[in-house]
């Protein structure tokens, strides 16, 4: 009775697992066939109905059957597990005659080259390069630099207003006021970075661009010393031979004001196309620091003077890389940016 009855459950097991397709299934034969509540455990269970003479002979048919079922089921598992590995390599063959993947490097953006080179210059006079927010507050933008509440320069159509006080700076001159106000002196700094005013993308405009500024503040700074340092400058920059001019100019920050022009350095002065013909290229504003904008900071300009100066770096790229169109700057195509 007994023996039938461990007889059927194991060919049935042994049936089942010879059919059995996955790992998944084999499993659920193990726990009905051997688990807690299995079928081959309830036989075991089912012991103390056994005569006590005929319990050890029982005892050992199940021990022999639980045996075989196992001895197969981890035969079974063995095959899935091999068929899985094969699977496996399989998918993951490598074909080694496609070709590989090339790594690429970055290269430099333009824009920080030529700023890299400025900044060289000016740091080997004694420089210090300094930074400033761009969400700058409208006193710092404008206020502060002598351009009042009326000034045309404020005007919506050009500025980004967060709200009435704070404003995405339009120049980066008010660095030049945060550093004044620390009433550290004297003062030589460089501040460049970014700038924002709502105009129309072209050739030769961005809603935002970069500028790099410059301050210097001592005793007894006069315009001579501002034309000198320029003037180095643009040697540095573009050529030895290079030669410069100061026009006379307005900005409300600086008095006398100029802006600054440099010989071409495509025809040497010759004129071309580069330079329209005159010979000359503009580059940069400037101007002696004024005594009012050193009062509103705090220095008293009875005791110091000082000379400020506003790049516009995209121009230095364009031109000291002559590039002709200043959107090529933005779009970041590396084949274009490894040129420079
Ligand atoms: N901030 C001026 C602009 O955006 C440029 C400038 C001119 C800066 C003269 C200066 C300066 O520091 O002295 O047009």
């Amino acid at each position: 009775m007994m023996k039938e009855k461990l007889q059927a459950i194991k060919d049935n097991a042994m049936k089942k697992m010879e059919e059995c397709l996955n790992p998944e299934a084999l499993n659920e034969i193990r726990v009905a066939v051997l688990g807690k509540k299995g079928e081959l455990t309830e036989v075991l269970k089912s012991m103390k109905d056994v005569a006590p003479e005929d319990r050890p002979k029982v005892g050992a048919m199940v021990n022999e059957a639980r045996a075989a079922i196992e001895a197969f089921l981890e035969e079974k598992q063995e095959q899935f597990r091999k068929r899985l590995r094969e699977e496996k390599m399989k998918a993951e063959t490598i074909d080694v005659t496609l070709p590989a993947k090339r790594q690429t490097t970055g290269h430099r953006h333009p824009n920080t080259v030529a700023l890299e080179e400025v900044e060289r210059i000016f740091v080997g006079m004694g420089y210090e390069v300094v930074e400033g927010p761009e969400v700058e507050k409208d006193y710092y933008n404008f206020e502060a630099l002598n351009i009042p509440a009326n000034h045309p320069a404020k005007d919506e159509q050009d500025t980004f207003y967060i709200n009435g006080d704070i404003l995405l700076r339009t120049q980066t001159s008010p660095v030049q006021v945060r550093v004044m106000e620390k009433g550290k002196l004297p003062i030589r700094v460089l501040a460049p970075g970014r700038v924002y005013r709502s105009d129309e993308v072209d050739a030769t405009h961005s809603p935002n661009f970069h500028q790099v500024e410059g301050l210097v503040i001592d005793k007894n700074i006069t315009f001579a010393d501002l034309k000198g340092t320029l003037a180095e400058f643009a040697k540095e920059l573009f050529g030895e031979e290079t030669k410069v001019k100061f026009r006379p100019h307005h900005f409300p920050f600086t008095e006398p004001s100029a802006e600054m022009d440099v010989t071409c350095f495509k025809c040497k002065g010759k004129g071309c196309r580069f330079c329209k013909g005159s010979g000359w290229i503009e580059i940069l504003g400037c101007g002696m620091v004024h005594p009012r904008v050193l009062k509103m900071s705090g220095i008293d300009p009875e005791e110091y003077s000082g000379f400020a100066f506003g790049v516009g770096l995209e121009r230095i790229t364009l031109l000291k890389y002559e590039i002709d169109d200043m959107r090529l700057l933005y779009e970041n195509d590396v084949r274009f940016i490894k040129q420079f």
